[in-house]
């Protein structure tokens, strides 16, 4: 059975005292509705994650993540952050690879590749987030393009390295556009992801890999996306920063 999980990613928003009061208005709500198949994780910005996290405590259900991570162990990298001091403080998720990262700071396949396979080194869950932009949707080479994606940064992975991933299909011009990717659209593709991880890994390697699904995702698509067999949760971005909009779609799941 894959693991349903429901990300917040709340890119580069909030106070802390809004962070802190956001938490605290979804952990109350969250409580009551989720069952523990489902996973919740808050992906705050980085000067929130030890706060967040000890806010959480002990919660079963809810679990705090980064939004990037440092391709490098330590030293000198003035403003950058490692895997190692987000192991430090607890932290169990890192998001690698948001078309944000790609596009407004030139990540690469390569540096990905690299990224990955220290956040795994140091024990912690990668959520890799791939997608495509408009004009690639637009001249129908889209699912090779995500399948180049997840080839050029995990397929130098075992098996076992691999089963640790989650996977985020972020189609580029479905973020923070309100324009959602169709329930049979975001299936479609996360279909061709899982078969192309099949046909490296086989299938029950493939089939344990949980795929979010990200890109305008709210309270009245949710049911709609996450009904899909191959979608197994939802990356949320703007939606991810109201607290009842945003357990509506962990509900949803
Ligand atoms: P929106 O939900 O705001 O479209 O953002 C999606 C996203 O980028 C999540 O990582």
């Amino acid at each position: 059975m894959r693991h349903k999980i429901v990300a917040g990613n709340w890119k580069m928003n909030k106070t802390l005292e809004e962070a802190q009061a956001l938490t605290s208005e979804i952990m109350g709500m969250v409580a009551d509705e989720v069952n523990g198949s489902v996973k919740v994780v808050l992906c705050v910005p980085f000067p929130y994650l030890v706060t967040i996290k000890n806010q959480l405590g002990a919660n079963a259900t809810i679990f705090v993540g980064a939004q990037n991570a440092s391709e490098h162990d330590s030293g000198a990298y003035t403003g950058e952050t490692s895997v190692a001091m987000i192991k430090s403080v607890g932290v169990p998720y890192v998001i690698i690879g948001h078309s944000e990262r790609r596009q407004y700071f030139g990540e690469d396949a390569k540096l990905l590749a690299t990224k990955v396979n220290k956040v795994l080194a140091g024990g912690l869950t990668p959520i890799f987030c791939c997608g495509e932009p408009l004009e690639i949707r637009e001249n129908g080479t889209h699912e090779s393009l995500v399948k180049q994606q997840v080839e050029e940064s995990l397929f130098h992975l075992s098996a076992n390295e691999l089963k640790k991933v989650v996977i985020a299909y972020e189609p580029v011009w479905a973020i923070g556009t309100g324009k959602t990717a169709s329930s049979q659209q975001a299936e479609d593709m996360h279909a061709v992801i899982r078969k192309h991880l099949a046909s490296k890994y086989g299938a029950e390697v493939s089939e344990s890999i949980s795929i979010l699904y990200g890109g305008s995702v709210k309270s009245d698509n949710a049911k709609e996306l996450f009904s899909q067999p191959n979608v197994d949760g939802g990356l949320v971005g703007g939606a991810s920063l109201k607290s009842r909009e945003f357990v509506e779609i962990v509900k949803a799941i």
